[in-house]
């Protein structure tokens, strides 16, 4: 049981069981009987308006500033996430970034594809200052993603201050009646205090409105890894996955738990058609290990399901995710991610510096990475820029395929991916998103050269 937790999904005992109720391995705490919270906070969405000069493209503002009680928000919301910025595939957006809080901060929209050049992950802004960011969302871009500040060295505690906020991207495969006309529900998990919250509430309750609910899941915590299932009196029920960081799968996957690591999303079907409680829970899970200390059993939402909901149709095929021809792979490299036992946090042995770059690929190249986990907790990979496949997990092949921008190594494991360069070069950054490992110094710059700057050359490694 544990060894299966520690996997990202549990997907092997899963196909066989599809369909069934799985008792949970230990009696349910007294945390079941917490009483439920307000129904699910609904987040309000950022203002978008599109300028008279500039057809085709839309325009949205965000501030950062203090709200009350010592908090943070964009655009003075919460207590709770920040807008909803609702976006199209195909849409062209120009954002505005200002901020207003008194400490340097930054704009990151995370898993959302664009250049380094745009993202721009090393920018601190000095407080009054504003920047724009304008990008184009490509075809098969549909997804679930978030933003959050990127000052190194101070992120941990704007994030828990309360800055971070949704993005959901819609497109035309949104649009097929399995998916239409489900319950879309977003699910955002942040922690401020002891708690962890979802929409800003403790313990919401969903009252479905469809035979399937659509719950695109996003943790949005500092540091929190979230082992999530959903129960119906005591038991496990089986949900779909139809997407994780990066989109949609190829098909729906039918899972039992999910590992949410911090800054991970993922979108599950959960068919909603016998009336009842069902209950989103967070299951125990040890950062460091087999045997280490495990959180608490705790439900973090309801969904009350009335009677005659009609049921709805899975989904038989969304979108195909390329399968990766790695004959192709110019390189393969090994990361290592540790702790360095002075409370600093390091990838290869070194501790982040803005001006040194770490890696050297070529735009248009697929390289491997072996991202080897060494150190005695889990730490959450995160890249920018280049969406990433999971290839194998401790040699485990992974048993789909998936696009991610986020990918937990559990403590003392390594994970390999297929790390292809698509689009612009330019510099940008991979680390920890255990907010607090990140500003401790677990990131690393990575410069992706265009193709034209060197024609046919094997780039050269600094390593
Ligand atoms: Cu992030
Ligand atoms: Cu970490
Ligand atoms: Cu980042």
């Amino acid at each position: 049981m544990a060894e299966l937790s520690r996997r990202s999904l549990i997907v092997g005992s899963v196909v066989a069981t599809a369909g069934a109720l799985i008792p949970l391995a230990r009696s349910l705490t007294s945390a079941e009987t917490l009483p439920d919270g307000p129904p699910l906070p609904e987040l309000p969405e950022l203002d978008l308006s599109t300028p008279a000069g500039k057809p085709g493209t839309t325009t949205a503002v965000l501030t950062a500033g203090s709200a009350e009680n010592g908090r943070l928000a964009y655009n003075g919301t919460g207590p709770g996430p920040g807008p909803l910025l609702r976006l199209r595939e195909g849409d062209r957006i120009r954002l505005t970034f200002r901020n207003d809080l008194d400490a340097p901060s930054s704009l990151h929209l995370h898993g959302v594809p664009m250049p380094p050049a745009t993202d721009a992950p090393l920018t601190h802004l000095a407080p009054g200052d504003s920047d724009v960011r304008e990008f184009t969302l490509p075809p098969g871009s549909a997804g679930t993603y978030w933003y959050h500040p990127h000052a190194h060295g101070d992120v941990e505690r704007q994030l828990l201050a309360g800055l971070a906020g949704p993005v959901v991207v819609t497109g035309p495969l949104d649009d097929q009646p399995a998916l239409r006309d489900a319950d879309d529900r977003l699910l955002m998990f942040t922690r401020t205090g002891r708690e962890i919250t979802v929409n800003g509430a403790t313990r919401p309750v969903i009252t479905a409105r469809s035979g399937r609910t659509r719950l695109r899941l996003l943790n949005a915590t500092a540091g929190d890894h979230l082992l999530l299932a959903l129960t119906r009196e005591d038991k496990r029920t089986t949900a779909h996955l139809i997407a994780t960081d990066s989109g949609l799968l190829q098909r729906p996957v039918p899972l039992i738990e999910i590992l949410l690591a911090p800054g991970e999303r993922a979108e599950l079907l959960v068919e909603t058609t016998t009336p009842g409680r069902l209950t989103l829970r967070s299951l125990p899970y040890s950062v460091y290990g087999a045997g280490g200390q495990r959180t608490p059993d705790r439900p973090m939402a309801g969904i009350d399901i009335p009677a005659d909901l009609s049921p709805l149709e899975l989904p038989t095929s969304l979108l195909p995710v390329e399968k990766i021809d790695l004959s192709t792979a110019v390189r393969t490299r090994r990361l290592v991610l540790d702790g360095a036992g002075d409370g600093s946090y390091t990838i290869d042995g070194r501790t982040f510096a803005h001006d040194r770059v770490d890696l050297r690929a070529t735009q248009g190249t697929l390289e491997i990475w072996e991202v080897e986990n060494t150190h005695t907790m889990d730490h959450p990979f995160h890249l920018h820029s280049y969406a990433v496949q999971v290839l194998a997990r401790d040699g485990k092949a992974e048993p789909f395929r998936a696009w991610r921008d986020t990918v937990n190594i559990p403590a003392g494991t390594t994970v390999r991916l297929a790390v292809p360069f698509r689009g612009d070069g330019g510099r940008t950054v991979y680390h920890c998103h255990i907010a607090a490992h990140e500003d401790l110094g677990m990131m690393g710059i990575l410069e992706v050269a265009e193709a034209d700057a060197r024609p046919g050359e094997v780039p050269a490694s600094d390593r």
